[in-house]
């Protein structure tokens, strides 16, 4: 069949449904989307393992942190348009809150041109989030917490400005690529009346039931991590990331620093196993503190070799990211990045670094300067990207209207 008679032909059959449905008073056409609902419940039910599990999406903070780590993530950060004022960020926000309770679920957003790809949960997550030029652009300085501003410079620092800032982030995580495309290309679709795209950033973590539960993985140095954190559900987590104090639209929300930091793996394959181990401070095979068994032994930043020598050494990562204080920690929910290979051979991944805390200035930001000033790791790992979010507490769903960061346009 030829092009043309092919069009003809679907024209001819687009009339004819038309003139079908009037005529009988769209009995068939009833009788037919009853059946299509039948089939999906029914699809619904046999949902395999991985597609069912669901992460909850209501509740007094957002999913999406204290989460164990999906194996599909994209950071999609937006540029506020002109013409987007304080109402219409407020429109916009409702739109897609209820884009991501249903999501959530499994379920199509309203108008989704392929609800065929809402074909479960998969532990669908949208954690929304804004940035210092969100309130500067929006008139609302006055609800622009103290101090939130992009980090500092480091000496480390290579920043690219496609990688780095933003005024608006949705991070998107699911366990399937294929949900997590379909929910990022609802929430994109919902989002270019009101801004535009400036970066998306993909990136994975180990395959559901690779490793334990929680929010380790294995990076693509070989090292297993994420290991020194505070415990999800834990009364330490809500002391370490969730904000109490602070503008009331914000309380039960986060501050979030992302960073897209490269590996430069050609060089680090080059070491041997014992130095790659001194770098970081634990066992390359399963992460345990040097001088230690087991992953989740206490660091013994004391004990010391034959000859003396700290086992532990002072260049290590582990020994400079020590929290000097109780109050100096973080959250951290690493996800790897790969983009390819160079044509010389070198692949292009890294990190997609992740830190939660109440308080940027007295969390990360010591942490940061100490590596600044000395980490072996900087050998081989540079910032390319940067950010700092203000993540907006959750929506109660018994609440009448609510949508994330309401409190924000009051
Ligand atoms: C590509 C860059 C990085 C890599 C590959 C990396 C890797 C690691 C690894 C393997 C560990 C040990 C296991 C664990 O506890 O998770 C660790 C611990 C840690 N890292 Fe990193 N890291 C990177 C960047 C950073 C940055 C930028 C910071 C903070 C500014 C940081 C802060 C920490 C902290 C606080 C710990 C726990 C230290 C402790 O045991 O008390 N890391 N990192």
């Amino acid at each position: 069949m030829s092009k043309i008679s092919r069009r003809g032909f679907l024209f001819g059959g687009a009339a004819a449904t038309g003139a079908l449905v009037s005529a009988s008073a769209g009995a068939a056409v009833g009788a037919s989307l009853g059946a299509e609902a039948a089939t999906e419940a029914a699809n619904k039910a046999n949902l395999t393992a991985v597609l069912k599990r669901r992460e909850r999406f209501f509740g007094q903070h957002q999913n999406g942190i204290e989460t164990e780590l999906q194996t599909f993530t994209n950071f999609v950060a937006f540029d506020l348009k002109p013409e987007t004022d304080a109402a219409a960020a407020a429109r916009w926000f409702k739109l897609i809150t209820d884009d991501i309770a249903r999501l959530s679920v499994g379920e199509a957003p309203l108008a989704d041109p392929t609800p065929q790809l809402a074909m479960g949960p998969a532990r669908f997550t949208a954690t929304l989030a804004v940035g210092p030029g969100f309130f500067d652009k929006l008139g609302l300085a006055d609800k622009k917490p103290t101090g939130f501003e992009q980090l500092p410079a480091f000496n480390v620092d290579q920043l690219r400005e496609e990688y780095s800032y933003g005024d608006v982030l949705l991070h998107i995580s699911a366990d399937d690529p294929i949900i997590l495309s379909h929910g990022v290309r609802s929430l994109v679709r919902d989002s270019v009346g009101f801004a535009k795209v400036r970066y998306s950033q993909q990136g994975f973590s180990n395959a559901q039931g690779v490793v334990p539960g929680g929010v380790r993985q294995r990076n693509l140095m070989g090292q297993v991590d994420g290991t020194d954190n505070p415990e999800i559900g834990s009364s330490d987590f809500n002391n370490i990331v969730w904000v109490e104090n602070g503008p009331d639209w914000l309380i039960g929300g986060t501050f979030l620093v992302f960073r897209r930091i490269a590996m430069q793996l050609g060089t680090w394959d080059a070491l041997g196993r014992t130095d790659k181990e001194l770098v970081i401070g634990r066992n390359l095979q399963n992460g345990a503190p040097l001088g230690k068994q087991n992953e989740n032994d206490p660091i013994d930043f004391d004990a010391v070799d034959a000859n003396g020598l700290k086992l532990i050494p002072e260049f290590a990562h582990i020994r400079r990211a020590h929290a000097t204080n109780p109050t100096e920690r973080i959250f951290r929910r690493p996800f790897n990045y790969e983009v390819g290979v160079t044509p010389d051979g070198e692949p292009d991944v890294g990190l997609l670094w992740t830190a939660y805390q109440r308080d940027i200035s007295t969390q990360f930001l010591p942490i940061q300067k100490r590596l600044d000033q000395l980490d072996l790791l900087n050998k081989w790992t540079v910032p390319i990207g940067s950010a700092v979010w203000a993540v907006l507490p959750g929506v109660e769903q018994s609440a009448n209207g609510d949508y994330l960061g309401k409190k924000l346009f009051q």
